[in-house]
């Protein structure tokens, strides 16, 4: 397996590296936005005569002075409504306003000064509370049966189980926290719109630019090649992207307009919680025959988002029998969105923790009950895997990580003051190839630039780009240049769903091969051409023919050709013929303080079946962050929301909390490396959300085996465990 250096570490590390909010174009003004003290009422005044006189304001637009915004009609994972268009509030923290000055503190004072009345009502802010009135999702499939011949309902296969469990496992609100905080900067030169905004792919804001504006797709070009950081919270186009577009409109000068920390949290969507209640019903040899999940998301008014939660149940184990439902619970919160693996992540702890309760009334090691239950065809179409290797990776990971030094006695093994437990869990998320366009131009100096409208959140891609083109070429990775972020360039595949490498990987590699074709054939008929007539070939970044032999930059410089551009794209994958995803397995060990209930993750290992890997050292990152989040999930994420007020009650970074270096232990990552050549000629499926799914799950699955006790409402912490 390769493994390159990312070919944007040093304009990163050296601070080289442009983001949305380092771009100041020539007078710039600087938008901070009001965001409201209520969660759910009416806007009866605002008062901005003290903003407007302050110094440096140039503007402040409220509901009462709004900048005029088309409804959004695309699907999107933002707001359903743009920003001020009227005087409803439907949560803590919407932008109700926005004040534009010439610095950014003058911005931010003013925007102090607005006082705003509300006709405030009682938001509707515990999802506990909503609980009994949870309604199946609109334009969502409510319930799914997959019954085996002769039963006539899930209760009826559980009943006849020689064994079965069910418990209901809680998941809290949690937010992505990138890095970056979003910020968007727009400046117009007559009709035409530039913007720098943080997404995870720069097609997304043209879209919603488009219809809130009002003007065509052709008038704006967002450039964003460096994002810091995604996690689907850049996915959506947010409230003050159009805004502040629309500001640069009515001032005629550029306007920046960057989020704090704080409004991050709100302007920005949130994963929801979750509830799960899951029974499995298994033979007495291991075999499920029953597998349930009914499943509960919360829904933000402001949007039609929501996990189906229960959904990996019907995706993971054979079973004869199979039952998910799907339900939501409409809360007076900010937007609920995707985040990192949406429904599999939080899915996959309720279902994974329940294997190993099952396991447990089995008398059955955990392991062995998920091998008894590997399957070789998707549990409901029947269509077989296209590629999968889970079984190999449970045996390589258990061999190597000790597992037969596990004691199927919770809480006997202790070393010092603390309780020692290792835990399992199978990672796994769906698996695509998605359209994806990609230019390759060769250039009379050598290089090779390589574009498409992709986004690298930290993730890689550009180097995979450069990788893929390089070996295709023939020429030295450093010698290709990958363009992404550019939304002039084609439609490569954004950043989500796991599904870059998948979709851009084999675009990029058409491309590069065209290319070559084009060289060739310059080569053989151009009249300046010292192979023209000539069979030529190509071979090592050479046009070769005739014996002679010439690198395709010098060819180029001597035709006086300054660059040979070729544009592929590649299909989507119908998958009609097989099922896609791709498989992993986690082991971890946990160390429990007997005295202070602290549980601490020791050791870590995730051997991952995901196709071909490109880059060994990104994609090693990749699953060893999917493993820090997963651990985050497990023992400190929770976004509260306090009931009385809708508000988040730690939307700081200081409360908020994530793990840092000292709560993550050495994580071991093993790539199998099988090509997946159902999927694509590349063979690879992908990687960014894979190892979240099981990670908490195999923490609460290891404290359990530590401590004696099982923990069914995330995060773990340690009041849980005194
Ligand atoms: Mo990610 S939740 O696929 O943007």
């Amino acid at each position: 397996m390769r493994s390159v250096n990312r070919e944007d570490g040093p304009v990163k590390v050296t601070g080289a590296a442009r983001y949305a909010a380092d771009h100041h174009p020539e007078g710039l003004a600087y938008g901070y936005l009001i965001t409201s003290t209520v969660a759910r009422g009416t806007i009866l005044g605002m008062d901005t005569a003290p903003a407007e006189r302050a110094p440096g304001v140039i503007a402040v637009y409220t509901p009462f002075n709004p900048l005029r915004l088309h409804p959004y009609t695309q699907a999107d994972t933002a707001e359903l409504l743009p920003p001020l268009q009227d005087d409803r509030v439907c949560y803590y923290g919407q932008v109700i306003g926005l004040v534009v000055a010439e610095t950014f503190e003058q911005a931010r004072d003013a925007a102090a000064l607005v006082t705003t009345r509300y006709d405030a009502e009682r938001p509707r802010a515990s999802f506990t509370a909503g609980l009994p009135n949870a309604t199946p999702p609109s334009g969502g499939t409510p319930e799914t049966d997959v019954l085996a011949p002769g039963v006539t309902s899930i209760d009826e296969a559980l009943a006849a189980s020689d064994v079965s469990i069910t418990e209901t496992y809680t998941t809290p609100a949690e937010t992505h926290v990138a890095m970056e905080p979003h910020a968007t900067v727009a400046s117009w030169t007559g009709d035409r719109l530039t913007v720098h905004t943080a997404s995870q792919g720069v097609r997304l804001p043209v879209e919603r630019l488009t219809e809130s504006l009002g003007i065509d797709a052709a008038q704006i070009h967002v450039i964003n090649p460096y994002v810091g950081g995604g996690f689907g919270n850049k996915w959506g186009t947010w409230a003050h992207t159009p805004l502040t577009a629309a500001a640069a409109r009515a001032l005629g000068r550029p306007v920046k307009t960057v989020l704090t920390r704080e409004q991050v949290f709100t302007v920005i969507g949130h994963r929801p919680i979750t509830s799960q209640t899951v029974s499995l019903g298994a033979a007495a040899d291991g075999t499920l025959v029953a597998v349930k999940n009914d499943g509960i998301s919360s829904k933000s008014a402001a949007n039609d988002f929501y996990e189906s939660v229960a959904d990996l149940s019907l995706a993971l184990y054979g079973s004869a029998n199979l039952h998910v439902s799907r339900k939501v619970v409409t809360m007076d919160v900010p937007a609920t969105t995707i985040m990192r693996a949406p429904a599999e992540s939080n899915g996959s702890f309720a279902l994974e923790s329940a294997m190993d309760e099952l396991a447990d009334a089995l008398g059955m090691d955990p392991l062995d009950l998920r091998l008894k239950n590997d399957t070789p065809s998707h549990p409901v179409s029947g269509l077989p895997w296209s590629s999968k290797h889970l079984e190999e990776c449970y045996r390589v990971g258990a061999e190597r990580f000790g597992w037969s030094r596990r004691s199927p006695r919770p809480g006997t093994v202790t070393d010092g003051d603390w309780l020692v437990g290792l835990g399992m869990a199978t990672a796994t998320f769906g698996a695509s190839r998605g359209e994806a366009s990609i230019e390759v131009r060769l250039r009379d100096d050598g290089r090779a630039v390589v574009s498409g409208a992709a986004a690298d959140l930290g993730t890689g891609q550009s180097t995979v780009f450069a990788i893929l083109a390089a070996e295709v070429l023939g020429i030295p990775v450093d010698r290709v240049t990958p363009v992404l972020g550019d939304s002039a360039t084609p439609p490569a595949a954004k950043a989500g769903g796991s599904g870059s490498t998948s979709a851009n990987g084999p675009a990029v590699r058409l491309a590069a091969e065209a290319a070559k074709e084009a060289v060739v054939k310059l080569a053989a008929e151009h009249e300046k051409s010292p192979f023209r007539g000539e069979a030529v070939t190509y071979a090592d970044g050479e046009v070769r023919g005739g014996g002679d032999a010439m690198p395709f930059g010098e060819l180029l410089a001597l035709l006086g050709v300054p660059e040979v551009e070729v544009t592929a794209t590649s299909p989507r994958h119908p998958r009609r013929e097989h099922a896609f995803r791709s498989f992993g397995a986690h082991f971890c060990e946990v160390r429990v303080n007997r005295w202070t209930g602290e549980p601490r993750v020791a050791r870590w290992l995730c051997v991952v079946d995901a196709g071909t890997i490109v880059n060994v050292k990104t994609a090693r990152s990749q699953i060893a962050g999917g493993v820090v989040m997963g651990i985050g999930q497990a023992l400190l994420e929770d976004l509260r929301i306090e009931p009385d007020t809708g508000r988040f009650g730690n939307a700081t970074m200081a409360d908020y909390l994530v793990p840092v270096n000292t709560d993550i232990p050495p994580i071991d990552v093993e790539f199998l490396n099988y090509p997946d050549t159902v999927l694509s000629d590349l063979g690879a499926r992908g990687i960014g959300e894979l190892s979240i799914v099981g990670a908490a799950g195999a923490v609460a699955n290891a404290v359990h085996n530590a401590t004696g006790r099982r923990v069914r409402d995330l995060p773990i912490t340690l009041d849980k465990l005194l």
